[in-house]
């Protein structure tokens, strides 16, 4: 802004007021925000270097006759000054206002952001899903602790003290003496021991081994099966897994049983379907090695001394018992080719996979 510094004659003619006047009206024209404003206020009426207040105090400089008429004149500009200050303060004021307004608006018209919506992950998928053909024949769910003690984890499933079949299940040990379940078998003794036969119970739940590579993660899920009554056969063991991979997996998936051990059944057969990716041609297949075989259960007929161990007549009765990994089936099922991915969490893969 011209920031012209006003005449400092001592003005003795209206003229002369009236030449101020004009410097006043040009300079407030100019102001153009709060500051500009400001500068404005202290060079003409602020307390110390007012130029009005300067001249009311040259005064005595006056000569005496033309005193009245100065100081009317004087007054008069100050009344106007006072008067355009408080007019461009208002001015001012509404600008600020009108835009601190506009910087707060709330556009109405925007979308509005849609909250997330979660889903289930892919082991809860299958494991609902297995649970479901399961309730289907005739099976209930029971669950049980993942901090086991040695009794249920080992013991009641003939494995002995200092047995190495303990050896292959990895196990975390508590400081407390109890010991990270290292399958939910120990769900199937709590259930015998609880119960009276006829029993047709699925154990779906978390167990620990301490084991990691693209296949092995320290924490995965089972669901392990167990049916006891009279008269149960491995008839009976194969048609159940059968009905069950065939719902699960597709109605022409192969079924194989493979002799191998346990030390809570007898006999003892690991189930392998043919490979759902080469439909069980083996070819070109990476998934099967090339061997259109896929295991995917661990299973026997429940060895006698555990049935006895849990206040069950083997003489009179017989089961089946079964286990297997959800984490594996839901990797079969989405295609996915490393254990761990289930576990981190990666939207991309919740939201590629979700029901
Ligand atoms: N408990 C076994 C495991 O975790 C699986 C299994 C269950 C095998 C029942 C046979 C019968 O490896």
């Amino acid at each position: 802004m011209s920031s012209e510094a006003p005449s400092s004659a001592t003005p003795s003619s209206a003229a002369q007021l009236a030449e101020l006047e004009g410097q006043f009206r040009d300079q407030a024209t100019a102001v153009s925000d709060r500051a500009g404003w400001e500068e404005l206020r202290l060079r003409w009426v602020g307390r110390k270097q007012g130029l009005l207040r300067s001249l009311m105090g040259r005064m005595k400089e006056v000569p005496p006759p033309e005193r009245r008429d100065y100081g009317q004149g004087v007054n008069r500009l100050k009344k106007l000054v006072e008067g355009e200050l408080e007019a461009l303060d208002q001015k001012l004021r509404d600008r600020e206002q009108g835009q601190e307004r506009a910087a707060a608006a709330v556009d109405v018209t925007l979308p509005g952001r849609r909250p997330a919506l979660g889903s289930l992950h892919p082991v809860t998928l299958i494991r609902r899903e297995i649970e479901g053909i399961f309730r289907e024949l005739g099976y209930t769910v029971a669950e049980g602790p993942e901090a086991e003690d040695d009794y249920h984890n080992f013991e009641a499933l003939n494995f002995p003290p200092d047995h190495p079949a303990r050896d292959t299940q990895d196990t975390f040990f508590l400081e407390n003496g109890l010991l990270l379940r290292t399958h939910t078998s120990p769900v199937q003794i709590r259930t015998m021991l609880a119960r009276k036969p006829p029993i047709r119970v699925i154990c779906p739940g978390r167990v620990y081994r301490n084991d990691n590579d693209l296949r092995h993660s320290p924490m995965f899920h089972q669901v392990e099966g167990l049916a006891v009554a009279e008269g149960i056969t491995v008839g009976d063991l194969k048609g159940t897994l059968q009905a069950f991979i065939q719902r699960l997996f597709s109605a022409d998936t192969g079924v194989r049983l493979r002799p191998s051990f346990f030390p809570f059944t007898e006999p003892s057969a690991e189930v392998d379907i043919t490979c759902p990716f080469c439909q069980g041609t083996g070819e070109d297949c990476k998934v099967c090695s090339n061997t259109g075989w896929m295991e995917i259960l661990g299973s026997g007929m429940v060895d006698p001394r555990v049935l006895e161990g849990c206040g069950i007549d083997p003489d009179r009765y017989s089961g089946f018992a079964f286990g297997l990994g959800i984490d594996r089936v839901a990797m079969i099922r989405y295609g996915i080719p490393n254990i761990r991915m289930l576990f981190d969490n990666d939207l991309r893969l919740l939201r590629q996979v979700r029901g």
